[in-house]
């Protein structure tokens, strides 16, 4: 860290948002295999929170690598760089009074642990976006697995890079087994009887 520096005081505190906001603010983290439906369920969530009045922002891997990231590859340094800002990321989101959903493979726990380890109790939920390999890749909405099959691709995720499922998580969505309006369902269920949103 630089040194000289001096932490400012902000004059709307994240308390004050919150409570003009009338909800909390948290991160809605999603960790999964690519194809999982990561991006598609963020922003159907996103959605329907936005229809209820709810402040919410989603942070999309493939969107923050055009601009913030896009010095990152996928090298495993590369991938904790990113997740390492995106939580940083996720913080001041969260510091500003919104309900942040980040779509990132995010393959590794420790890196998940850190983003966890920033924020407070109750603003960090990691939540599995459960699908097999074998039907992430029968989908291959982009082409991708096709491309790191044949070689094109290198480090990618479930084929010559490792994906360490979350042990531990708040909550499991299978998107294998539920639509996404389901898994929406659970999401918001979840949210409702942990008092996160009314
Ligand atoms: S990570 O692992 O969290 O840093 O990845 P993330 O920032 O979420 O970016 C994943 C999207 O990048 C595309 N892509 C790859 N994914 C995995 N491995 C490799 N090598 C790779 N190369 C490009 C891919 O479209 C991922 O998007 P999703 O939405 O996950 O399918």
């Amino acid at each position: 860290m630089a040194t000289n520096i001096v932490w400012h005081e902000a004059s709307v505190s994240k308390e004050d948002r919150r409570e003009k906001n009338d909800h909390g603010s948290f991160c809605l983290w999603f960790t999964g295999l690519s194809g999982s439906g990561k991006s598609t369920l963020a922003n159907a969530l996103a959605k329907y929170l936005f229809e209820a009045n709810v402040q919410t922002y989603v942070l999309d891997g493939d969107n923050v690598r055009h601009g913030l990231n896009k010095d990152l590859g996928f090298t495993d340094e590369d991938r904790k760089e990113n997740i390492r800002r995106i939580g940083e990321v996720s913080k001041l989101f969260v510091d500003g009074g919104q309900i942040v959903v980040t779509a990132f493979i995010s393959p590794f726990r420790e890196d998940r642990q850190q983003v966890r380890d920033i924020l407070n109790e109750n603003e960090f939920f990691e939540i599995y976006v459960n699908c097999s390999l074998d039907e992430c890749e029968k989908r291959d909405p982009k082409g991708l697995y096709k491309k790191a099959r044949n070689n094109e691709i290198k480090h990618f995720t479930g084929i010559d890079s490792p994906y360490e499922a979350p042990v531990n998580p708040e909550l499991v969505v299978n998107t294998e087994s539920q639509s996404i309006q389901e898994s929406v369902k659970t999401i918001v269920q979840f949210l409702e009887e942990k008092g996160l949103i009314k």
